[in-house]
């Protein structure tokens, strides 16, 4: 960790596992090594990171005037699955929030994450921009080997990829606009509306403006090689992805068969990496209803389906 967190100094990437998913770690104050992250995932520049600290101790580093609804988020569900967005410190520079006047924050909960954190952190580091560790537009990695598809041949000899095994989320974080009166998620994830609104004591605004540039909300994100379908029962030859509890028709591929919606998050992209592995040209996915993480699975899969 030691290593790592001088290699994210000295201003090369490093890839490193989270709770939700992978991510392509650099120097969130160093420009140079963060124009490295659009080039090797191929994204456009104007699209904001999320910044990764150790704990909320250290937000005030990247935020200013942070709501007291925030701080209630960031004591209930961090370290965790949940990125606030608020208003940026002049630490958050123009290259880190896309040029917006808002900055993204997360404290992973990941014993490898929180480890690198903290030794960055120890040696002079301020915070590390991690988008996922994957190309623009294609499904997040949710292990290390999944990163080496994704980006392997795009990072030079001195970044790194740290294997801390399958992630245990597996979809990336709640997204929370705390810059109005009240929460505003961007992104659904594993904290869900009603979690925030619990911890919040307020209602959760609507959902979707399109003013933020979030990459993720885009329509054909998420997106694996193979044809996506959603509410279709599948036929000979297709890839198929649904809860145990859903039979296998004769000659579909069944790529994974979760027992629960958590599992289902889990094992998702795997599942969806594994139809391309497989050279399937279409693959069928019953989604899980319901809310909770079912919300997010849902998002994903539409966008991966893109109307289909
Ligand atoms: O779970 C996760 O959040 C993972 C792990 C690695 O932490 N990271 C992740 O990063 O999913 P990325 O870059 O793939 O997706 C982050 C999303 C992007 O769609 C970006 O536009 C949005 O967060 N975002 C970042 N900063 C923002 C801001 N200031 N305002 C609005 N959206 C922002
Ligand atoms: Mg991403």
């Amino acid at each position: 960790m030691k290593a790592a967190a001088a290699n994210l100094l000295a201003g090369n990437l490093v890839a490193f596992p989270t709770e939700t998913v992978y991510g392509l770690g650099a120097d969130a104050t160093n420009s140079a090594a963060v124009a490295r992250i659009y080039e090797v995932k191929g994204r456009p520049e104007d699209h904001p990171l999320i910044v990764h600290i150790s704990s909320m101790q250290r937000l005030g580093d990247w935020a200013d005037n942070i709501p007291e609804y925030a701080i209630k988020l960031a004591r209930d569900f961090w370290p965790g699955p949940m990125t606030l967005v608020l208003k940026r410190s002049e630490l958050a520079q123009d290259f880190i929030t896309g040029g917006q006047n808002t900055v993204g924050v997360r404290v992973p909960n990941h014993v490898v994450a929180r480890a690198l954190l903290e030794a960055f952190e120890n040696i002079g580091g301020k915070g590390v921009a991690a988008p996922s560790a994957n190309r623009f537009g294609q499904v997040s990695p949710t292990t290390a080997a999944a990163v080496v598809d994704e980006i392997g041949e795009y990072l030079g000899s001195t970044d790194q990829i740290i294997d801390g095994g399958a992630c245990a989320v597996g979809v990336e974080s709640t997204i929370i606009d705390c810059t109005g009166d009240a929460p505003r998620i961007l992104r659904p994830g594993a904290i869900a509306t009603s979690m925030i609104e619990a911890s919040t004591g307020h209602d959760c605004l609507d959902a979707h403006i399109k003013s933020i540039r979030v990459s993720g909300s885009l329509d054909n994100h998420y997106a694996p090689a193979a044809k996506v379908f959603l509410c279709e029962i599948p036929t000979v030859g297709q890839g198929f992805i649904a809860l145990a509890s859903i039979e296998t028709p004769p000659g579909v591929i069944r790529l994974a068969s979760p027992r629960d919606d958590n599992e289902f998050a889990q094992i998702l992209y795997s599942a969806l990496r594994q139809a391309d592995i497989q050279g399937l040209a279409e693959v069928v996915v019953t989604q899980p209803i319901g809310i909770g993480i079912a919300v997010a699975i849902r998002d994903r899969l539409s966008r991966a389906a893109n109307g289909r």
